[in-house]
């Protein structure tokens, strides 16, 4: 469910005509729901009452200042993988005991930087990142608190640009290596063992591999246990998968998920973390485009938006499918049309969709894609130097622009011409 909506044939975001935003900044813009992004967050949240447990919001998956400060407000933790999203949830007042590290390249600086402002865990991926963090914290007089990511060498089941959880993936520590990496891991006098980790990938949209991945992580718990290890904290990861498609079967339900964590591993005494990133952000964002033209092919009609590629880059990377829907709702009974959905940029790939059935549309009329919340902004550039397009939060009656688009001006200042040339 979210929060954007038809009311008398016009869309809205909560309360916040769509029209009337994009006549205020322009368009293309990204726009947030807050209600939408607080009950996403309250779902989780809910669905593990009764465990100890604490929900970190994948900020890769939008790491605006407004919408983390706003879910750190709601009790969210931080789930970050860069130096660059650490300081962001450290500016947004997240105290470190909230922020969990993750990813397989973690840099020194990055180490330092964190273990110096404070976190909850670091999410170690390999022996030769145990053996870098374990000096930078000794050299730092610390100890970094760690899980170790095993990859239990599940089938996602989503696409395979997104998946992380197979033995060919680079990510974690093959599960069976798991013994050994652990007492290694004890051997390091800057480290301490708390628990285990694991995330197999993203838009899964069935619960049965987190099922085998989540009784592996308990058979697991078992054993290092029995080896003299305390495990007292499993990080599950995210990756439960959203409805992109209004027509398909709804993906499953974050109780379902909590109700399959419990069952898995609700019994082992441990304190448990999940880092969900597009459940919460995805279906609480809108892009809206306008209508540049509609321009007649030989055998097919395109619609060229304002919006491209560098905005919103899905589609062309992982054929990824987004509702597009009119801003102005068709009158009841219009037949549609048929449109390849495209940007301006100079490649074929800058094509959103092909041969999509649309309420017949002209320059000008305003679009929107849903479903962008998520890996939207976040992965959005300047190519073709086209600046960036502002992100709007709206609640209530009220928005806010909480990015600004560049002017050419601020672009164009970035760079550096050198004197000598
Ligand atoms: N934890 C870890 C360690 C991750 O690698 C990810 C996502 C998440 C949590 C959050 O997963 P989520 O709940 O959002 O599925 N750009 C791609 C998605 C990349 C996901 C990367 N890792 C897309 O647009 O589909």
């Amino acid at each position: 469910m979210d929060h954007f909506l038809y009311r008398d044939g016009a869309l809205f975001a909560e309360d916040v005509a769509i029209a009337d935003i994009a006549a205020a900044v322009g368009t293309p813009f990204y726009v947030y729901s807050s209600a939408t992004l607080k009950r996403h967050f309250h779902l989780f949240d809910e669905a593990l009452a009764g465990m100890d447990h604490l929900v970190c919001f994948a900020m890769k998956s939008l790491s605006n200042q407004a919408v983390i400060t706003l879910l750190a407000g709601e009790g969210a933790g931080m789930d970050v993988v860069s130096g660059g999203e650490y300081a962001r949830a450290k500016a947004a007042g997240v105290l470190g005991d909230r922020i969990v590290f993750s990813g397989v390249g973690k840099t020194v600086d990055e180490m330092r930087l964190a273990l110096q402002g404070g976190i909850r865990q670091f999410n170690v991926e390999s022996e030769p990142e145990m053996a870098r963090l374990n000096a930078v914290a000794l050299d730092l007089g610390v100890v970094a608190p760690i899980t170790i990511r095993v990859n239990p060498d599940v089938d996602a089941k989503t696409h395979a640009k997104i998946a992380t959880g197979k033995s060919e993936n680079k990510f974690g520590i093959p599960i069976s290596r798991a013994s050994a990496v652990y007492a290694l891991a004890a051997g390091m006098p800057g480290l301490k063992v708390i628990g285990i980790d694991v995330h197999i990938g993203s838009q899964l949209t069935d619960l049965a591999p987190f099922e085998q991945a989540y009784q592996k992580v308990a058979e697991l718990t078992q054993q290092l246990r029995s080896e003299g290890h305390e495990i007292s904290r499993l990080d599950l990861g995210g990756g439960l998968g959203i409805p992109y498609e209004r027509s398909n079967a709804s993906p499953p339900l974050p109780s379902d998920y909590g109700a399959l964590i419990k069952r898995c591993v609700g019994d082992l005494g441990c304190e448990i973390e999940i880092e969900p990133g597009r459940l919460i952000s995805g279906n609480a964002g809108l892009m809206v485009s306008e209508v540049v033209y509609i321009k007649e092919g030989e055998d097919r009609q395109f619609m060229i938006l304002d919006a491209a590629m560098n905005d919103l880059i899905r589609p062309a990377m992982y054929e990824a499918h987004h509702d597009i829907i009119p801003v102005k709702e068709a009158e009841v009974g219009t037949l549609p049309e048929t449109y390849d959905i495209v940007g301006p940029v100079c490649e074929s790939g800058d094509t959103f969709t092909k041969a999509r059935a649309m309420a017949p549309a002209m320059a000008g009329d305003l679009i929107a894609f849903r479903s962008a919340g998520a890996y939207g902004a976040v992965m959005s550039s300047e190519y073709n130097s086209r600046p960036l397009i502002p992100e709007v939060l709206v609640q209530g009656d009220q928005f806010a622009v909480i990015r600004q688009r560049p002017t050419y001006e601020d672009m164009i200042a970035r760079d550096i011409v050198p004197e000598w040339i």
